[in-house]
């Protein structure tokens, strides 16, 4: 794709979508324009390569040999994870531990602090724009009950309220970073600062904030930060929780196996210290390394140009979408980031999903796995547009047109049906 006005994009936009073969593929004869970021990113060639070197040239399994090769996959597993400690400023590298992904980062929270400090008739408090992801592992906590932070009209979440909420069975407080519908980025400093002053810990859902806004765990003072490598570029099936030091050493493995362990007998276990007490058997050094690739490219563009970057596609795109007729939109918080939902008034999200699909456009229909957020707008689905560092102002035009073409053959459709009446 040609682009128009490189000097418009804070870094440059042409050589970072050539680091991304996939962007120049075509999909039904037309250029992809992939707008589903929030469900997984693209990778850049270094990743990729950096798997393929990985694989032929230092496979072996980590933490458990003494040779060559061993020693080699294991330094480079831990300077990964060194990687992602420098990434979020965290103390610690062991205050990094190595997970699936987002939704097994919550589970083994929800799971290794219930086991610890979840008795029945415990309170747990999620916000209304939660991922799924951050409500069913803690329902799944038998007589837990979940308290739940209301949103504004306009995606603002009521932080107001979240005193009001707390009470003496109140015990850990776990709130998304950036909703993956509303787009809302949540005062997640504040909310500590709240949690704190109770004694509360808080967990962040951090898969759709990591890669779109500069995250300081020791600023942001969260105890636990949970986050997935495919949203930022990386791999899939890799994910982190970072977790204070302190907490860490509080909750009791998720997991049983290999790698976990200090000593072992049939009558008792004695567990390894941080982060390997929560990662139970062979570790995704694949994962893991190509995660970390992953980091440094975002680092060498810049979180703060690609926050601004995006920003800048959202601004572009409501003041041109504002034109399409019957468009309503969800969550317009102030400050919101990457994600735009929407729906057609008397179009199907899945409809316009299915034209855009046809003209190469990828975007995400249906409930986005917050159904809580549909219910509160009444509505089954949404259209989703989310954007990412490759995309371009002219990919947000091909939107646009498209949007008109679903708009006109919808109508022509209605009119017909109504003319044959
Ligand atoms: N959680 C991902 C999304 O929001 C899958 O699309």
């Amino acid at each position: 794709m040609s682009i128009k006005q490189n000097d418009r994009y804070p870094y440059d936009i042409v050589a970072v979508r050539d680091d991304f073969p996939i962007l120049q593929s075509e999909v039904y004869g037309n250029r992809l324009v992939y707008f589903d970021n929030g469900a997984t990113t693209q990778k850049p060639r270094s990743v990729v390569e950096k798997i393929e070197r990985n694989y032929y040239n230092t496979n072996a399994n980590v933490h458990r040999g003494v040779h060559f090769l061993s020693q080699q996959a294991t330094d480079e597993h831990e300077a990964a994870r060194e990687v992602v400690r420098g990434f979020i400023n965290a103390r610690f590298a062991h205050e990094v531990v190595f997970t699936r992904g987002t939704t097994e980062s919550i589970n083994l929270v929800a799971s290794s602090f219930g086991k610890a400090f979840l008795e029945p008739g415990d309170e747990v408090i999620v916000s209304q724009m939660e991922h799924h992801s951050n409500i069913v592992p803690w329902q799944l906590l038998p007589g837990v009950k979940l308290k739940v932070l209301p949103f504004a009209e306009d995606g603002t979440l009521q932080v107001g309220q979240l005193e009001g909420l707390i009470s003496s069975r109140t015990k850990i407080i776990s709130v998304t970073h950036i909703s993956n519908t509303l787009g809302t980025v949540n005062p997640i400093k504040e909310i500590a600062q709240i949690a704190h002053r109770h004694n509360i810990p808080v967990l962040v859902d951090g898969a759709q904030g990591i890669p779109h806004e500069k995250v300081d765990v020791q600023e942001l003072d969260v105890d636990f930060y949970a986050f997935s490598g495919h949203k930022v570029y990386g791999p899939t099936g890799i994910g982190v929780l970072y977790g204070k030091e302190e907490w860490l050493n509080k909750l009791p493995p998720y997991q049983g196996g290999g790698d976990m362990i200090d000593h072992v007998t049939f009558e008792k276990t004695t567990f390894a210290p941080l982060p390997f007490k929560f990662e139970a058997g062979t570790p995704d050094y694949i994962g893991s390394t190509a995660l970390s690739e992953a980091l440094r490219y975002v680092q060498q563009i810049g979180l703060d140009k690609i926050a601004a970057h995006e920003r800048g596609l959202v601004a572009y795109a409501y003041a041109e979408l504002r034109k399409i007729d019957g468009i309503r939109f969800y969550g317009e918080a102030v400050g919101k980031s990457s994600v735009i939902s929407f729906n057609i008034d008397g179009i199907h999200p899945y409809d316009v999903g299915t034209v855009l699909d046809k003209l190469g456009i990828a975007v995400r229909t249906g409930h986005h796995c917050a159904q809580p957020v549909m219910q509160t707008f009444g509505v089954e689905g949404m259209v989703r547009v989310s954007f990412a560092l490759y995309n371009t102002y002219d990919e947000v035009d091909r939107l646009v047109e498209g949007l008109h073409r679903v708009v006109g053959i919808f109508k022509r459709q209605t009119n017909r049906k109504k003319a044959s009446a």
